[in-house]
């Protein structure tokens, strides 16, 4: 019996105004989906996070404030990076590492996520570690062995004190702002997969309490089902969580599909 509790991330990625991001956190805030039965954060760019945490915070809400990546290193001659003790000072309680976007536009290699992956968790925040196959490496059969290598090289030698702080997102390269959306089996197949990788890196315990939760085209309309896959612990949302009512009713989703079977399905 597992005590998971879902998990939506509303990536927000290189989208909004500073005035567009505070009014999505004021709208979201004011239906805050946040509960004991449903972890939620925002990860708005950089530059909104002082003011949407301040927006949050305003409200208390339940909310939390995210970050779409970060540096590992505490201080130093890093031009352009961010470090996780910044990040800590605006609030943030959760961080992306290893986004598609970043491994494959921005160049990010395996082992640079490696190194944020460690230093996020060893600050005592939330990471958000995403992995997952591009077309061709999914055409090529090799979506199982680009997950695990990619998870395996993340994690090895990791401390996992508290599982609950790992929070693994498969995200499909091709399902990512496509349209396409991974089938309910193809997530549920996948997600066991990284589960088994997850117990054979730490226990089957550890493993049972980490949530992994599914990327790629969710939408109102498709969370549902989704999420009542066995294994699939909620979403990492891109576009559709640039609209509130949308971001909601995926929550909702994520909360209804825990009330069906969540405490009961492995
Ligand atoms: P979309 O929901 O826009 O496909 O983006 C998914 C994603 O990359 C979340 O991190």
């Amino acid at each position: 019996m597992t005590t998971r509790r879902p998990f939506v991330g509303g990536n927000w990625k290189m989208n909004l105004t500073r005035e567009g991001a505070v009014a999505l956190a004021r709208a979201l805030a004011g239906d805050d989906p946040a509960s004991e039965a449903l972890e939620v954060a925002l990860f708005p760019a950089f530059v909104h996070l002082d003011a949407v945490g301040a927006t949050l915070a305003l409200a208390r809400s339940g909310l939390a404030l995210g970050a779409q990546d970060c540096y590992p290193e505490p201080d130093g001659a890093f031009t352009g990076e961010v470090s996780i003790p910044m990040l800590g000072d605006l609030s943030v309680s959760a961080v992306l590492v290893g986004h598609s976007e970043r491994r494959h536009i921005i160049g990010e290699p395996d082992d640079l996520v490696a190194r944020k992956c460690r230093a996020v968790l060893d600050a005592g925040l939330t990471c958000v570690l995403c992995v997952g196959e591009t077309l061709d490496e999914r055409q090529a059969g090799l979506t199982d062995a680009v997950n695990e290598r990619q998870a395996r090289s993340a994690l090895q030698g990791a401390d996992l004190d508290d599982p609950s702080r790992l929070v693994v997102a498969y995200e499909p390269v091709w399902a990512i702002g496509t349209g396409r959306t991974a089938t309910p089996e193809d997530a549920q197949e996948a997600h066991a997969r990284l589960r088994a990788v997850l117990s054979d890196l730490y226990d089957a315990d550890t493993a049972e309490s980490v949530r992994i939760i599914y990327g790629g085209s969710v939408k109102p309309g498709n969370a549902a089902e989704l999420f009542s896959r066995p294994g699939v612990d909620g979403g990492l949302i891109g576009g559709a969580s640039l609209d509130a009512r949308g971001f909601l009713d995926i929550c909702a989703a994520a909360r209804g599909a825990r009330a069906a079977h969540g405490a009961t399905t492995p």
